[in-house]
């Protein structure tokens, strides 16, 4: 099944409260483990967030690494409204700093130490300009782990994944969901994308029936 572009910003209210209120602790638990692990001597440094949404991510990030800064970036105005107060209800403003900002045009003082990013990629036109930003973002021999959804077959494996992992979520959730897996990457496009930008200590795993990961250094 070819790729079905969706649009790039979760930038609907309606949308992005529906993404914040739906239950992905899980998931989000596993992400963050996952970068620990693959992480263990990195207890403190600046750490970027790339897609944060509602910034469930970056509070685990922050709870289990209290030493770290992270820059949390969503181009999404209704996002970072969400992720501000979640924020600031979890009392880490002063250790996550949200910024409304498309990714491609986002500046920093100095490259980050780490750079993470989840569910971000499927939303992306130029796939080659993630990946890029990414090498910019980071320093040399960082820490790196993107996680996201992957294309399945058909339309009608696509319903399927939706019925089966999302069926008691909002209408909402699950039109986008749906359009996410259409718009995602299959495993063999991403091995592509990073062969094309040299990224020789990245490397790809498929980890479950609809998600692969990226982990490994810059
Ligand atoms: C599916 S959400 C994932 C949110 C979060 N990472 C998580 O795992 O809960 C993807 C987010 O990426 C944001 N986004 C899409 N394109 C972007 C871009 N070019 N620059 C910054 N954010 C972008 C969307 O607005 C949306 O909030």
């Amino acid at each position: 099944m070819p790729r079905v572009l969706e649009p790039e910003l979760m930038d609907d209210p309606e949308q992005a409260l529906a993404y914040a209120r739906a239950n992905f602790e899980q998931g989000n638990k596993q992400f963050v483990q996952q970068f620990i692990d693959a992480n263990a001597d990195f207890q403190s440094g600046h750490i970027l967030d790339l897609g944060c949404g509602p910034a469930d991510i970056p509070i685990r990030l922050i709870r289990a690494l209290p030493t770290c800064q992270v820059t949390a970036v969503d181009a999404s105005e209704p996002m970072i409204r969400l992720a501000t107060e979640a924020v600031n209800a979890a009392g880490l403003a002063d250790k996550i700093s949200l910024r409304c900002e498309r990714f491609q045009t986002l500046l920093l003082d100095e490259p980050a130490d780490a750079t993470i990013s989840n569910s971000l990629a499927h939303h992306i036109p130029n796939p080659l300009q993630f990946w890029y930003r990414i090498k910019q973002l980071t320093k040399p021999g960082g820490g790196v782990l993107v996680m996201d959804l992957l294309r399945p077959e058909s339309p009608e494996a696509a319903r399927a994944i939706v019925e089966q992992y999302a069926s008691s979520e909002s209408p909402i959730l699950q039109r986008d969901f749906y359009n996410s897996l259409l718009a995602a990457f299959t495993e063999d496009e991403v091995a592509a994308h990073l062969a094309e930008l040299n990224f020789s200590r990245l490397v790809i795993d498929v980890v479950d029936d609809r998600h692969w990961v990226v982990r490994g250094r810059v």
